[in-house]
């Protein structure tokens, strides 16, 4: 069963994210593309990374945003155009599932494809591409589904903001401890990808199960710092992480509710602030010299 996400929840996110990413590890993947550069963005969603990485490539490119959820697929050809014509360029849409961004520096197309990504080591080895890249993904998937994935990948492989458990609040709550110890539990639970889902592990176990395949691995740190000026994030999030945490560990269910409630007043009076750890990789194939 494939997990969903609300596409507000992708939308209320998508600033932190831009600020989160490393960018210099972003660079390196860009100065290692050849021109007009094709692009797969697994587990998409509302378009999030593409909107962060295209006007980084900057010149033509080809873009194909895969995602189970359709409805995200849509917003996200919906986010690009509102934003598209924003900033003055055109669009056009040669077809229902494609979209033309005339860039000053170059076309940029985008492609939407629907399809289950715990099939994605079946059919990525027939689709022409010069990088694999995802944003906010690698977490929900299996220890199998990674080694079946990194043995069929002969391109780059960009994965920003693996969750690596690394997440404080502030001011401290004596709740903290419990409601985390339920939340990464919640991480474990099968997400789809045939097993248990990495959750906080996935950054250093990707980065192994690359380097065990000969690819040059390396990683940066890009946790999100939230404080005051991201309220409803923080709310979000805290409800977010309360109601995994409750699902997880039931018996725990009132005083993570409690926590909860509290976390998310203080978040709306801006007295809260929290750090939650992410980790980018950038996995380069073995070049055969
Ligand atoms: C945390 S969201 C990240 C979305 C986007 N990359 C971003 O950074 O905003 C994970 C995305 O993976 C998609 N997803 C999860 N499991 C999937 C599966 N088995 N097949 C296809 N897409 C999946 C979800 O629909 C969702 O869009």
């Amino acid at each position: 069963m494939v997990e969903t996400f609300s596409p507000d929840w992708l939308d209320l996110r998508e600033p932190a994210d831009a600020r989160a990413r490393d960018g210099a590890l972003a660079a390196a993947l860009v100065s290692l593309l050849p021109p007009r550069p094709k692009l797969i963005d697994l587990g998409a969603g509302t378009g999030s990374l593409f909107r962060w990485l295209a006007p980084r490539i900057r010149g033509p490119q080809a873009w194909t945003l895969v995602d189970a959820d359709a409805s995200l697929i849509e917003r996200a050809f919906d986010t690009i155009a509102g934003r598209v014509l924003q900033v003055g360029f055109r669009i056009s849409a040669p077809s229902k599932r494609v979209l033309l961004v005339h860039a000053p520096m170059g076309a940029w197309r985008v492609e939407g494809l629907i399809a289950d990504l715990a099939d994605t080591p079946d059919w990525l080895p027939d689709r022409e591409a010069d990088a694999v890249v995802c944003s906010a993904l690698l977490d929900l998937v299996s220890q199998d589904w990674l080694e079946d994935f990194a043995d069929v990948l002969a391109v780059p492989f960009y994965a920003a903001l693996s969750v690596d458990g690394r997440d404080r609040f502030w001011p401290p709550d004596r709740r903290d401890a419990m409601v985390a110890q339920g939340f990464r539990r919640d991480q474990v639970r099968d997400k789809g990808f045939v097993g248990p889902a990495l959750g906080a592990a996935a950054g250093h176990a990707a980065a192994r199960a690359f380097a065990a395949r000969g690819f040059a691995v390396h990683t940066a740190r890009s946790p999100w710092r939230l404080g005051a000026a991201e309220p409803a994030l923080l709310a979000q999030l805290v409800a977010g992480h309360a109601a995994a945490a409750a699902l997880a560990t039931p018996h725990r269910f009132r005083p993570i509710l409690g926590w909860g409630t509290e976390r998310q007043l203080q978040a709306r009076r801006g007295r809260l602030r929290a750090t939650i750890g992410h980790l980018d990789l950038l996995a380069l194939p073995p070049t055969g010299d």
